[in-house]
This record gives structure tokens, C-alpha cells and sequence, in this order.
């Protein structure tokens, strides 16, 4: 039979898809930015079969020139794809053996199932390299704005209530810690995105002597020692999307961390808190209210966790009830994966650039941290001191407080009489608890907001992120 097209149906159909089927089942106008990739497979790909005896050198030659020279024209924007051939895949290998013959070898010991999920494979691998280093600019400006105002204090708050003093920079550092696991959440799903399927076929691999180390060398798939990552069953390897799962699900707890840290600086924002102000350039406006200016950024960074936990519902439910092996439903996978990749690196950036440009209003900070009933829980720490139970030391400092707010005094200004009527072990130094500087250095557990453990904290992210 004379060879015709490297269409999928040459030779058994007897005519073409009808429109509205093309239309359906096309993945083009999606699956065409994998073609960085898709073409480093088949570059691989074409040196084993080489390597092998299917293709000569110069037939090998001609067919990575091809592809260089059809990859430079898509990055110009000068290819035209076609949405006739479905996919990023058909439309490379078509166009490649229009120009080179030899190009009808490529797909030999090859389908489309074992290369879709290469290039997915090989695509996510760099997105959660540069993911990986977007995240680590996010922790510097969290760093970077905690060392700026190392010595302002804030109200750490518990149900939204003031609670005991921080210092910001201790409650910058809690999303440094977040992000930090969310790191390496995205490095262990690395791991196992780093597995090289080629060679898996369409599902039982292939009668021909393929190599599947080589391709895997040539194209990263390797652990730290160098030693090639292969997917070990050909039908988990086609019909496997538990790395993109993976991700996506890291990925939505990101999205999650996004949201909280966002609504954070929208707090500290309003004219309530004033603890922060955004720079211009990372606000937006009002169309009616001349005077606003609003936090978009941060509540775009909010919203958008919605669509990032959606699309891992998305995939599990796509997953759920597949038989073995490749099922064209998970052509579905793509664009989820690329829209939760493509949002929440774009707010991991934004994210960064805004905290850049946001300056921490001082005044305010010393203003809503100066209450001393923050200091409460070190006035019951004093009786302990004193050797009374903390329970009691609760009950006695509650009744000081109730004391205070009837009298309409603040705590530290409490005479030492008054506080000696509702509790006799109260001493003259009970008052030097409402120093807060003082109360800051007493705070030196491992992880507490204590001045020289905040300091060495911001050292030892400085150090870890340098
Ligand atoms: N466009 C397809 C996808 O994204 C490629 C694999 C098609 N394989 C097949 N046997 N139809 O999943």
C-alpha cells in the first residue's frame, strides 16, 4: 500500500473525520505549546532508533534538522498548525515528513500514547523548575520586608481578636515556612514527573529492540546519581496522570497559602489595620469612588484559588472509572494542568513584585500593638513565677481585666493596691511585665516571637535562600 500521510487514519478510513468531530476531538488549539517538547522527544526518539539500526545516520541527520528548523518556525510564530491534524504531535511529524522522508520512520516503536505523556512529563518537569525558583523570590521578599522592619511589632491575632504581640516579621516568616513545604511538595512530585514512558508504545511496548536508557539519558530522565528513571509496566505508563494529579494537588494548597497570605495584606490594607500600604503601580482603582484603592492583586490571588482547586477535582473525577490503558478522555488533562501551572506561576510573581512594593506603616503597627491587655498571659506568667498554679494565675488576671475595663484604666496603669485586691501575690514589679520590649526578649523558645529567635530566624531564611 503506497504511504500517504502520517494521519492516524491512512489506510483503514475510508474518508475524513466529519467537522463537528474534528471540531470535539481536536487538542491543538491547547497541546500546541508542548511543542518545545514534543520535539526533544522526537530528537531523542530519532538518535535510539539510530542507535538501533532503523535509521541511517544522515536519515537521522535530516530528521533533527527538520525538526530544529520546524521548531524555530513555531517559535517565530510562522508555522501554521492545523487543526485537520488534531494534535501538536501529528501536526510536527506530518510537516516534518513533508520536508524529509525519512521522517515516516520517526514514529516507529511509537504512538501518540507513550508520546503525549512524555511531553507532558518532560513540559511539567521544567514548569516545577521554574515554579520552584518563582517560589523562592516569594520567600526573599517575604524575608527582605521582615528584615526591613525588624523591629515592628503587630498584634498576632487568634478568631480575628488581638491575641499576644509579634513581630511582623515573625508573622511574614509563618508564609516563608508554608511556601518552604510547599517546595517540597513540588520537588517530591519532581521525582515522579522525572520518569521517562517512551518506549511503552501504544500499550505493550514494542517488538523492536528499542532503547529505552539511551532516550532517557538523552533526555534528563535521571536521578541524582545519574542512573535512567523508566516506567517499569506499559500500561501504567500510557495511562498514568497521577504526576499531574500530583501537582495539581501541590498545587492547590499553594493556591490555598496564596489566598490566606492574600487576605492578610488586604486586612492590613483597609483603613482598619493601615498596618500596610501598597504602592500604586500594584493597586487599581475605583470607575465610580475617586478615593479608592483597592488591593486587586491580593484579591485576585484569593479568587483565583477556586479555578486551582477545581482543576484537581477536575482531574481526580477524569481519572475515576478509567479502564486500562490510554482513553482519549485524558486529552482533558491538559488543560487544567496548564491553567493551574499558568496560575499560580503568574501569582507566585505577582505575589513577590507586590510585596516588593509594599511599605509596612510603622506608626500604625506601634499604635495597635501599644494595648497592653496583649500582655495579659505574661502578667499570669509572673504568678507562676510566684509559684501560683496557672489556672488560678488565669482566673486572678481575668479578674484584673474585668477590673481594669470597669475602672476604664488600661492594665498598665493599674495601681499596685488594685491589683493587690484581687490577688495578694501581685509585688511591686508587677507591672514591669507591660514593657514590651522587655516581654519581646523574654520570648526565646524555639519558634516563638522572642527578638534574638525572630533575628535568628530572618538569618538563617537570608542564609537558606541565598
Ligand atoms: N491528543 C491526544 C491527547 O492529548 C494525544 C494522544 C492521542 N492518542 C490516541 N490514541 N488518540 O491525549
Amino acid at each position: 500500500m503506497k504511504y500517504i500521510s502520517p494521519v492516524s487514519r491512512s489506510g483503514r478510513f475510508v474518508g475524513g473525520p466529519a467537522a463537528d468531530v474534528a471540531q470535539f476531538t481536536e487538542s491543538i488549539s491547547f497541546d500546541w505549546r508542548l511543542w518545545r517538547h514534543d520535539i526533544l522527544g522526537s530528537m531523542a526518539h530519532a538518535e535510539m532508533l539510530h542507535a538501533i539500526g532503523v535509521l541511517k545516520k544522515n536519515d537521522m541527520q535530516a530528521i533533527v534538522r527538520g525538526l530544529d528548523a520546524i521548531g524555530k518556525e513555531i517559535k517565530a510564530g510562522k508555522f501554521k498548525w492545523d487543526p485537520a491534524l488534531e494534535d501538536v504531535h501529528m501536526n510536527i511529524e506530518a510537516e516534518l515528513t513533508r520536508r524529509v522522508p525519512a521522517g515516516a520512520k520517526l514514529h516507529t516503536a511509537r504512538s501518540r500514547n507513550d508520546q503525549v505523556a512524555l511531553d507532558i512529563r518532560l513540559w511539567l518537569r521544567d514548569e516545577i523548575n521554574s515554579l520552584l525558583g518563582e517560589l523562592a523570590d516569594l520567600q526573599r521578599a517575604l524575608v527582605l520586608l521582615g528584615e526591613r522592619n525588624a523591629d515592628v511589632l503587630i498584634p498576632g491575632y487568634t478568631h480575628m481578636q488581638r491575641a499576644q504581640p509579634v513581630y511582623f516579621a515573625h508573622h511574614l516568616l509563618a508564609y516563608v515556612e508554608m511556601f518552604e513545604r510547599d517546595c517540597e511538595r513540588l520537588w517530591d512530585c519532581h521525582s515522579r514527573v522525572n520518569v521517562c514512558p517512551l518506549g511503552s508504545g501504544a500499550i505493550a511496548g514494542s517488538t523492536l529492540p528499542v532503547r529505552r536508557e539511551l532516550v532517557a539519558k538523552v533526555l534528563g530522565f535521571v536521578d541524582v546519581r545519574g542512573k535512567p528513571q523508566l516506567t517499569q509496566n506499559s500500561m501504567d505508563a500510557v495511562s498514568d496522570r497521577d504526576f499531574a494529579v500530583e501537582f495539581c494537588a501541590a498545587a492547590a494548597l499553594l493556591a490555598v497559602h496564596f489566598s490566606r497570605l492574600a487576605e492578610d495584606v488586604i486586612l492590613w490594607a483597609g483603613a482598619e489595620f493601615n498596618f500596610i500600604k501598597i504602592a500604586d503601580a500594584y493597586t487599581t482603582g475605583s470607575s465610580l469612588m475617586p478615593q479608592k484603592k483597592n488591593p486587586d492583586v491580593a484579591e485576585l490571588a484569593r479568587g483565583k484559588t477556586g479555578r486551582v482547586v477545581g482543576n484537581l477535582m477536575a482531574l481526580l473525577t477524569l481519572l475515576k472509572g478509567l479502564p486500562m490503558t490510554y482513553n482519549r478522555d485524558l486529552q482533558e488533562d491538559k488543560e487544567r494542568l496548564f491553567d493551574t501551572v499558568d496560575t499560580v506561576r503568574a501569582t507566585t510573581r505577582l505575589m513577590a513584585a507586590m510585596l516588593q512594593n509594599t511599605k509596612i506603616n510603622r506608626a500604625a503597627c506601634d499604635r495597635a500593638v501599644s494595648d497592653p491587655a496583649l500582655l495579659a498571659t505574661d502578667l499570669a506568667d509572673y504568678l507562676v513565677r510566684k509559684g501560683m498554679a496557672f489556672r488560678q494565675a488565669h482566673h486572678v488576671v481575668g479578674a484584673v481585666v474585668a477590673l481594669a475595663e470597669k475602672s476604664g484604666k488600661p492594665l498598665n496603669v493599674l495601681s499596685l493596691a488594685e491589683l493587690q485586691s484581687v490577688d495578694k501575690a501581685f509585688g511591686r514589679d508587677a507591672l514591669a511585665v507591660f514593657d514590651l520590649k522587655a516581654a519581646m526578649a523574654k520570648r526565646n523558645v524555639v519558634g516563638a516571637p522572642g527578638t534574638k529567635e525572630v533575628a535568628r530566624q530572618l538569618a538563617r531564611w537570608r542564609k537558606q535562600l541565598s
